[in-house]
């Protein structure tokens, strides 16, 4: 991939017919089935999501990097995450890259973790997945949030594609993924459904953002599929 050329952004969701991310038992081994399909370079995870998984990091099994599987990197600006040797040796990922900006407090000084600096306060994230595919070669990216890094990433329209893989219950609190205003159109490219009444939707999101009003997105959705 040549430089300057930024990857293809697809961001994956386990969600509640609410629109919860948490708060109900996610089928776990179909959401990482489907996950394969996309093969991407890059493992793109909010720091929010490795923290609510730091301390059952530190109690599973640690076979080391897998050579052929993607790299991770973890938005950090605040370097709030620890188990970075757990999270290498987990035996999903090729190796780890802490995402941080200039304002990053320091970080131990024997620490081996690669780093990928953008921002002044924030990890910029347009510059860093332009980084991503110049300097890493990446050219798919698939994003795992609990929805707060996904929302961020949709409105600064660095989204190309929207996986959701509803699950049905209604959670009832929590809130949604998303509370953010922005709206967008999107197609439906792709709708299956599994056992369980679990529903897998795949979402293309335009680079033109939709007319106020949620009509207007309703008549986009399944239009051109
Ligand atoms: N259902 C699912 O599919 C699913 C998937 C993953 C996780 N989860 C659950 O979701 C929860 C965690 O998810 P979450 O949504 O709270 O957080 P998250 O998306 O994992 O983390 C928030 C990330 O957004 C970054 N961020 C926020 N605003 C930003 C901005 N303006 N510019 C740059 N970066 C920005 C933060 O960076 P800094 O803080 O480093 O600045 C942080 O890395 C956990 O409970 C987890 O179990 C559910």
């Amino acid at each position: 991939m040549g430089a300057g050329v930024r990857p293809h952004v697809v961001a994956q969701l386990a969600v509640s017919v609410d629109g919860a991310t948490a708060g109900f038992a996610v089928d776990h081994a179909r959401f990482y089935a489907l996950a394969t399909l996309w093969q991407e370079d890059v493992t793109l995870i909010g720091a929010d999501t490795i923290l609510a998984q730091e301390e059952a990091l530190r109690s599973a099994p640690h076979p080391g990097p897998r050579p052929a599987g993607p790299l991770l990197a973890v938005v950090d600006s605040r370097a709030r995450v620890r188990e970075w040797e757990a999270l290498r040796r987990v035996g999903h990922w090729s190796d780890v890259l802490a995402l941080y900006a200039d304002q990053t407090p320091a970080r131990s000084p024997d620490s081996s973790i690669a780093e990928l600096i953008t921002g002044y306060d924030r990890v910029d994230l347009a510059e860093a997945l332009d980084l991503l595919g110049s300097r890493r070669g990446a050219e798919v990216v698939r994003v795992e949030s609990g929805g707060t890094l996904i929302a961020v990433l949709l409105e600064l329209g660095l989204i190309d594609e929207l996986a959701l893989l509803v699950h049905p219950v209604i959670v009832g609190s929590g809130g949604p993924w998303t509370t953010s205003r922005l709206n967008l159109n999107l197609s439906l490219a792709n709708a299956e459904e599994f056992e369980g009444g679990v529903v897998w939707l795949r979402y293309c999101v335009s680079l033109g953002r939709g007319a106020q009003g949620s009509s207007e997105v309703g008549e986009s959705v399944g239009g051109d599929g």
